[in-house]
């Protein structure tokens, strides 16, 4: 509840605040995993962001995010996570789908730590140029803002969590996939870009 209005708290306001510990501990690893030490180490990274990228693109097919989110054609790194992967002439990875049997609500909270994760990744971007000389058009296409800007596409979706589209009853469903989805981030992570 919204403790000033005793409204029931937005369905943005809730991911947001219940999945805080989630996004902390993917700074954790982050910093552990050290992606910007080397080109090498930055492209374990990506196959990571690669694999979580088509894991949540598999998701648009389903005509419920559909009419959820009308501007999904806008969302989604995975060819740009693939043109970067050539550029640093990494091998693409193959695994399978981890959301092979995810439908909405939960789709939604796997579409959103997706999203969300497009505001972190402008820090990352200037990292990676700053210490690899990488960019939006080679090896960091992943990290790039949408041709809209990041701030604009990010409120867009917002409006559409908080929309009447997602009824209050469906909210926990959300923040059941939104953790989904990090865990399953986390598990790229390390097996990516920690364990070597
Ligand atoms: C070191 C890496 C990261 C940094 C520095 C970072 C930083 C940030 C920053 C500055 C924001 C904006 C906060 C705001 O405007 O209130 C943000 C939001 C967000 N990030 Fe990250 N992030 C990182 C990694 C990730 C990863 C790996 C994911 C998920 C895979 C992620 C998911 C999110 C989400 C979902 C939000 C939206 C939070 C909201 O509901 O407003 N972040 N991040």
């Amino acid at each position: 509840m919204n403790t000033v209005l005793d409204l029931p708290a937005t369905l943005s306001f809730r991911l947001k605040h219940e999945t805080n510990d989630q996004h902390e501990r993917m700074h954790a690893l982050m910093e552990q995993g050290k992606p910007f030490e080397s080109r090498e180490r930055y492209a374990r990274f990506v196959a990571a962001q690669y694999l979580f990228q088509q894991d949540v693109e598999h998701l648009f097919d389903d005509a419920r995010i559909q009419a959820a989110v009308p501007d999904l054609a806008v969302r989604g790194r995975v060819e740009a996570a693939i043109a970067d992967m050539k550029d640093l002439d990494r091998a693409i990875p193959q695994e399978p789908l981890a959301t092979a049997h995810v439908a909405m609500p939960e789709a939604l909270g796997w579409l959103y730590v997706s999203e969300g994760s497009t505001l972190g990744a402008a820090f990352l971007l200037k990292q990676v140029q700053q210490t690899l000389g990488l960019d939006a058009n080679f090896g960091a296409r992943n990290l790039a803002a949408y041709p809209e800007g990041r701030a604009l596409v990010w409120r867009r979706f917002v409006a559409a969590l908080d929309s009447d589209a997602i009824s209050e009853k469906e909210h926990d469903a959300v923040l059941a996939g939104a953790n989904a989805a990090y865990d399953r981030f986390g598990d790229l992570l390390q097996r990516y870009l920690l364990a070597a």
